[in-house]
């Protein structure tokens, strides 16, 4: 019998969403956090454009969009890493500084991702608790151990979408020992810039990396196109594991075009808030319990684990896939992507009807 290392055998399979509907019925997903509307009209221009030189090899380098992002945030282009999603730079990132001699440290109800990209570096996975459903710094210290390696945190975080200010980012970094990497996930990010948090700057630290994703707010989940800033020294290292061609020139051509169309992008996202407001106040009135999102979905919070199941299930009927929460230990929990307003009349409609007919 052909045998995966013992680490690899022991891990599961990284758990997507079951997009199915039954037998009649629309499938309407709310499971994956994707953006509720398709990404500004000028990217399937400049795609069309790049598909002229596709028999091409894309840039290693990702020249045009690196520049394009350091324009937009003011960053250096140099330190900017583009992965095939932020996914491909987190698991790279634990491949780089972690192995069986080292911990990944994380808040309870962290993005999973973090613990598979740990388990595929063979690190110990630790949780430090959480206030509620909001990151707690001072939690975090304490759950610090001599071999934790890197500590990470999604700011806003998934699936909570609860965020932390920035003055909390910088106690969680000054608390943390110099060989300790922070990594601050910034998929959400876009959607809580109008707050004026930015924290590229702790780059400059040597001991921090920012990511973050097109995914989003940007609406390229399909494209693959994640990003980072670090610096020169974690930068070296971490692109040595990476894939050298790992963005498909349309993929970079695609994210380009959306960046050059800032007012698009927010306009996505304030929809985005709009839409996930009044799902929240129609869910709190039906005496749902929702916590306040920075992000483009809801956590919505049942009686337990059995009447989130039931509800996920009454859901499911009607075509409408949430995402339940056991992997991010919270179990009694649902998560809602903000869709279009009509899915999320009809969420909230079977919700509500759900509740009223006695939760079964
Ligand atoms: C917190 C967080 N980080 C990273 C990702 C991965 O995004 P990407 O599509 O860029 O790989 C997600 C996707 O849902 C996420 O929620």
């Amino acid at each position: 019998m052909i045998r995966a290392t013992p680490h690899v055998a022991a891990m599961s399979p990284y758990a997507l969403a079951e997009l199915n509907a039954p037998a009649g019925k629309r499938l309407i997903s709310l499971s994956q956090n994707e953006s509720l509307r398709q990404p500004s009209p000028q990217v399937g221009k400049a795609v069309t454009r790049a598909m002229a030189s596709a028999h091409l090899y894309p840039d290693p380098e990702w020249g045009a969009l690196r520049e394009a992002l350091a324009a937009l945030h003011g960053i250096p282009a140099s330190g900017i890493l583009c992965g095939s999603g932020s996914m491909e730079l987190i698991a790279c990132l634990t491949r780089a500084y972690c192995d069986l001699h080292h911990a990944v440290l994380a808040p309870a109800h962290a993005y999973p991702f973090f613990r598979t990209a740990s388990e595929l570096a063979r690190a110990r996975y630790d949780l430090a608790p959480e206030d509620g459903v909001t990151v707690s710094v001072d939690a975090l210290l304490a759950a610090v151990k001599p071999d934790t390696r890197i500590v990470f945190i999604a700011n806003p975080g998934n699936p909570t979408g609860t965020r932390i200010p920035r003055a909390e980012l910088l106690r969680l970094r000054e608390g943390l020992r110099g060989d300790i990497m922070l990594v601050i996930d910034e998929a959400y990010g876009e959607f809580a810039d109008h707050l004026g948090e930015p924290v590229f700057d702790l780059v400059g630290r040597g001991d921090t990396v920012v990511l973050r994703t097109f995914s989003k707010a940007y609406g390229l989940a399909g494209m693959r196109v994640g990003w980072g800033l670090f610096s020169e020294d974690i930068a070296g290292e971490v692109r040595k594991v990476m894939n050298p061609n790992n963005i498909s020139a349309v993929g970079q051509t695609a994210a380009v075009a959306a960046l050059a169309d800032q007012a698009y992008m927010q306009e996505t996202c304030s929809i985005t808030a709009r839409l996930r407001h009044g799902f929240s106040k129609r869910l709190r009135e039906a005496s749902f319990q929702i916590t306040e999102s920075f992000t483009n979905f809801a956590l919505v919070r049942f009686g337990g684990a059995r009447e989130a199941r039931l509800a996920d299930a009454a859901l499911r009927a009607e075509g409408v896939v949430a995402r339940a929460q056991s992997g991010a230990g919270l179990p009694d929990c649902l998560r809602i992507t903000v869709g279009t307003a009509e899915e999320l009349d009809l969420a909230a409609s079977l919700l509500k009807r759900w509740n009223d007919g006695g939760k079964t």
